[in-house]
């Protein structure tokens, strides 16, 4: 019979098989996918694996020391760890476009990639996270349809660039399955129940020009959406929640003053793959607890909304 642990034990072994004592490079986002494989291949073969975490400063609040913390201190995966914050704030001033967003993060993360790869003194095998849906949707969307509502750049050019063999060892699984695998593995559960966040990050939450400072607002709302979210023990439920930064300011009151700030609105949904979603319904009370915090607690916000668009018509992020 297929079990978990005997799957584990398998590619445990087709790795092996596949690297010899070849070195493998394999990229860090802190999303479930990169951090299921990395831990697995780490099982597989210690330390001629080497991880490598862009951080490029549109993450959410904490993760970035949460990667560090998880992969470097508490499983000690070689990892090396870059902030190109202001590499990728710096190339991302003043680009208000989403698909130029897309492409200029999928671009520099594919640079920045590259050169601490090669300050390893590089390696024959580049390992990805890459799922069944993955493989299927890659084909698919080459001879499908060709209208592309949004690119992703989770897969996109680097290995043939690189000049690498891939080591893939979750393209037979499906999103649920990988979790499971991570559960067997000791992937923490809070990695593992995470979920989805797109690799553009807070730049596709965050219509128009993209600025540090906008970054911590959108940062402070979104964690204290998330945090009500877990207290209220909903995470599970939900597919997707996070918080936009609206390039709106509006006027509002507080104690005796006028405010003139800028508002935000909340998304939650649930969805089985992304394609469909519908909204997340939470109770009144609920909303209006969060929203009281946010504008409580966020200086710089003074109005809050829920988006209650199912997609299709909407899409799950607003860029
Ligand atoms: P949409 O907004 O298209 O999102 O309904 C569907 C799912 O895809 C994620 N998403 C992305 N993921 N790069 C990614 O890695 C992207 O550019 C990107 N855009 C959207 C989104 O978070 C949702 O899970």
């Amino acid at each position: 019979t297929w079990t978990m642990a005997g799957f584990r034990d398998l590619e445990i072994a087709r790795i092996r098989k596949q690297v010899g004592d070849g070195k493998v490079i394999c990229g860090l986002s802190g999303g479930v996918d990169s951090s299921v494989a990395a831990k697995l291949i780490h099982d597989a073969i210690g330390d001629q694996l080497t991880c490598i975490f862009v951080d490029p400063g549109i993450l959410r609040a904490g993760e970035a020391d949460e990667v560090v913390k998880t992969f470097r201190d508490r499983f000690n995966i070689r990892l090396v760890h870059r902030d190109a914050s202001d590499l990728f704030l710096g190339e991302l001033a003043g680009v208000t476009d989403p698909e130029v967003k897309r492409k200029t993060i999928g671009r520099l993360f594919i640079e920045v990639f590259e050169q601490e790869a090669a300050k390893l003194g590089g390696a024959q095998f580049l390992a990805q996270g890459t799922l069944y849906p993955d493989v299927i949707e890659s084909v698919s969307f080459n001879g499908g349809p060709s209208v592309t509502i949004k690119s992703h750049h989770n897969v996109g050019g680097l290995p043939e660039r690189m000049n690498m063999e891939l080591v893939e060892p979750l393209r037979e699984l499906f999103k649920d399955e990988v979790r499971a695998l991570g559960r067997e593995i000791g992937v923490p559960e809070h990695i593992v129940g995470r979920h989805p966040f797109p690799g553009p990050g807070l730049a596709i939450r965050i219509p128009g020009d993209i600025t540090r400072e906008k970054l911590d607002l959108l940062r402070k709302v979104d964690s204290i959406y998330l945090e009500e979210i877990r207290k209220a023990g909903l995470y599970d439920e939900i597919w997707q929640a996070f918080a936009v930064l609206l390039p709106v300011r509006t006027v509002g009151v507080m104690g005796d003053d006028r405010t003139y700030d800028q508002a935000c609105a909340l998304r939650a949904v649930t969805s089985t793959d992304g394609m469909t979603a519908e909204v997340y319904p939470f109770t009144f009370e609920f909303l209006n607890r969060v929203a009281g915090r946010i504008v409580n607690e966020v200086r710089g916000i003074n109005r809050v909304t829920y988006d209650i668009t199912s997609k299709p018509p909407g899409t799950i992020e607003w860029e």
